[in-house]
């Protein structure tokens, strides 16, 4: 339809129609197979508001998506079709590893590709936008939607934020195979206090603007046709009904003109956060500050045509919030053909399709992070091995997003194992301890109970593990979180492992000395012990459909790992919020004063996580040469008219295999008008190596590295000096000093 015309569609609606297409429907008021009402009964909705809802989320399903979209439009006056919404997080059918792990492959155009495979997978099951990407910045490993997010830099989470939103969306929201992307949560969703899920946020506007808000930025820049509302509070007012966050902020600096939806119930629990009396003062608090969509409540469809009666908010707020989502509507081609993509044979044919499980397996190898390696791995087929531990034999390894992949399509570890070394191999399977203790409690998205295991069966498996770990020569220790123990509502005060899975951990450390362990997590966790102890530690996260051959895969050295930390393993929990990119205090802990008690500093435990953000190992090994820079000096003014100097550093493959290494750029401003962080990242490049070869890296250095927002509030470079720093990881000592004047 001609946009011009979306205008006179919303000038024949009634105010009622209007406002029903601000409301977004949860699945199960659809449930029912033959009729659009299957939820009248629950009393909170009337049948007009089913009838009318223009969005409905967590339906999917050709076959589906067809039976409600034909039901809807028998009752739609207008013709104007249902919009379906779904979280595709980290793929649909064929799913790939969550974004944390994405993170660690320091390749936002793989997140690409894997967002357009997840797209198409999507659009051809009928789901129009996905609620992804989440670019929160975390660096609270409590936080347990810390998995949902690509880490703790800015930088980096605005290059994963806009890769993920062109590959969902494609070159045009009408394409077949496109979703729409909403970007989430604006804002700040990632700094809960104490990370402790949907908690308080206070940031100061420095940190907010500098840190938090760029990848928010990036995702819009890039095009995202949707953002979705936080639940917290930001400096004491909640997003959803934060006029100056979501107008100034969002609309006017930010540029942002598409739909703006709430986070589930968000509106609503605007009561609770002590921000709003009842529920119509959530209404028009939202309206005000610019919610086009209600996720689920039934607010607006609820209070506000009483409201505009009232004379208490005006028409117009409506009109503009349904102008924006018909022209969603209009832009997916749903007013040309409401079935768009819909194709059950496109159904079979694509998902779980060899391309797209190979793409899963590269990325699953991508973002594995070798934490630790003593010369343990990689194995060889001959080496007598014992794998042991819950993820042995387990298909869980999808992430807590993952509830509509049917694990049924995932191989175990085990299965792949044994087909890849044939009969005959000195290899034992062992359980060793569950993923948690029977109890536990545990819950998240889809069902999910605990196989019942009694103390017998943990003394059993712990006494197969310690007989099969004396005889082997090594030992790979799979373990790891349970898929629920991080996501949404899952924030840990402990990150260790498991209890039940460190006393199998420790029992066979005790029978054998060569061990590695295999770690799957949705957040950095406190490995100091599984560290100190083992002789190898490979971090892979939850790594999705392929999960078990990517594994293999990386352990027998057919594949070389080469991701690297998005966010920093704490050394212990007490020290979290840990990030490398923090400010400099008066007190610095250096070497030279590691004697001095008036530092800042814990008494107890040192103050550089366990691993740093950007680390990672590999089978072979790099070495750097001195980094240089093509000048010492460089003239403000002309660095605002696009001049910039060349840091350079040459790494060479020092070990005996291929390997790729990301070779990282960070700057420090040494003294500025507000404090800068002890160093940023500016950019990194990926090299692959093969042995004795060379390659020399260069990075451009200009205005917008250079840059930050100074004590007057204006974007610029200061006169001073700055230092480079190129390595492997955020903790290099590599580095060059240079002037701006
Ligand atoms: C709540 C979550 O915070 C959000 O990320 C998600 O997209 C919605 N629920 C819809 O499922």
């Amino acid at each position: 339809m001609k946009p011009e015309k979306l205008w006179n569609l919303l000038q024949e609606m009634t105010l009622e129609e209007k406002i029903h297409q601000m409301l977004q429907l949860p699945n199960a008021c659809y449930q029912q197979k033959n009729n659009l009402t299957g939820a009248l009964e629950d009393g909170t909705l009337t049948r007009e508001m089913i009838e009318q809802a223009g969005s409905i989320l967590s339906v999917y399903g050709a076959k589906e998506v067809r039976r409600i979209q034909e039901e809807y439009l028998k009752h739609q006056p207008h013709g104007i079709p249902l919009l379906f919404m779904l979280d595709v997080i980290n793929g649909y059918q064929t799913v790939y590893p969550i974004p944390l792990a994405q993170g660690a492959m320091f390749d936002p155009a793989l997140s690409k590709e894997l967002a357009q495979m997840a797209a198409k997978e999507a659009a051809v099951s009928g789901v129009q936008v996905t609620f992804s990407p989440m670019v929160d910045l975390v660096r609270d490993a409590r936080w347990g939607r810390v998995m949902e997010s690509t880490g703790e830099d800015p930088y980096l989470n605005g290059l994963y934020a806009a890769a993920m939103v062109e590959g969902y969306q494609g070159d045009s929201l009408s394409d077949p195979y496109s979703v729409a992307a909403c970007v989430k949560h604006f804002a700040g969703y990632g700094a809960p206090d104490a990370g402790r899920d949907y908690n308080t946020v206070e940031l100061s506007d420095r940190t907010f603007e500098e840190y938090y808000l760029p990848a928010y930025r990036a995702g819009v820049d890039a095009g995202a046709a949707m953002v979705m509302t936080s639940f917290n509070t930001v400096n004491g007012i909640p997003a959803s009904g934060n006029r100056k966050l979501m107008r100034d902020v969002l609309r006017g600096e930010m540029g942002f003109d598409g739909v703006l939806i709430s986070d589930w119930a968000a509106i609503a629990e605007m009561i609770p956060h002590g921000y709003c009396a009842d529920r119509k003062e959530a209404a028009q608090r939202a309206l005000d500050a610019g919610v086009d969509i209600d996720m689920t409540t039934g607010i607006y469809s609820e209070q506000l045509a009483d409201l505009v009666r009232a004379g208490v908010v005006q028409e117009s707020l409506i009109d503009e919030a349904v102008l924006r989502i018909l022209t969603l509507k209009n832009e997916l081609g749903l007013f040309e053909d409401p079935y768009k993509s819909l194709n059950e044979e496109a159904e079979r044919q694509i998902h779980l399709c060899p391309e797209h499980r190979a793409l899963a397996r590269k990325a699953a190898e991508e973002s594995f992070v070798l934490l630790k390696n003593d010369g343990v791995l990689p194995l060889s087929k001959e080496t007598s091995v014992a794998y042991i531990g819950p993820y042995v034999n387990n298909r869980e390894m999808l992430g807590s997003w993952s509830f509509i992949a049917s694990t049924d399509t995932v191989q175990t570890f085990e299965e792949a194992a044994k087909a890849w070394y044939g009969e005959g191999a000195a290899v034992r399977y062992c359980q060793g301890a569950p993923v948690l203790e029977t109890g536990t409690p545990i819950s998240g998205l889809g069902s999910q109970t605990l196989p019942q295991v009694t103390e017998a069966d943990c003394d059993r498996w712990l006494r197969e593990a310690v007989e099969a770990a004396k005889t082997a020569d090594t030992v790979v220790l799979l373990l790891g979180e349970h898929r629920f123990q991080s996501g949404e509502a899952a924030s840990r005060a402990d990150i260790t492992l498991p209890d039940v899975q460190m006393r199998l951990f420790e029992a066979v450390c005790a029978a054998n000395d060569n061990v590695a362990a295999v770690i799957f997590s949705g957040r950095p966790l406190d490995l100091r012990r599984v560290s100190q102890k083992a002789k190898a530690v490979l971090e892979v996260w939850m790594p999705g459909t392929e999960a078990a051959s990517a594994i293999l895969r990386t352990i027998t050295g057919q594949c070389c790992p080469q991701g690297k930390l998005p966010m920093s393993f704490p050394y212990a929990v007490g020290q979290v919020p840990v990030h490398y990119n923090e400010f400099r205090t008066g007190r610095p802990l250096t070497p030279e004063v590691e004697a001095d008690r008036f530092r800042s500093r814990y008494l107890d435990i040192p103050n550089e996580p366990l691993y740093p953000f950007g680390y990672g190992l590999s089978y072979t090994s790099f070495s750097y040469q001195p980094v240089t820079i093509d000048r010492e000096e460089a003239q403000i003014a002309a660095l605002k008219a696009g001049d910039a100097l060349h840091v350079s550093v040459t790494v060479t493959n020092t070990g005996k295999v291929t390997g790729t290494e990301t070779v990282q750029l960070y700057l420090c401003d040494v003294a500025a008008s507000v404090v800068r962080p002890v160093k940023e990242l500016k950019g990194f490049q990926k090299v692959t190596l093969a042995p004795g070869e060379s390659q020399t890296v260069t990075f451009s250095v200009g205005f917008k590295e250079l840059s930050f927002t100074m004590a007057d509030g204006e974007r610029g470079v200061e006169p001073g000096t700055f230092i480079a720093y190129a390595g492997g990881d955020s903790r290099t000592p590599n580095a060059v000093s240079f002037v701006c004047r």
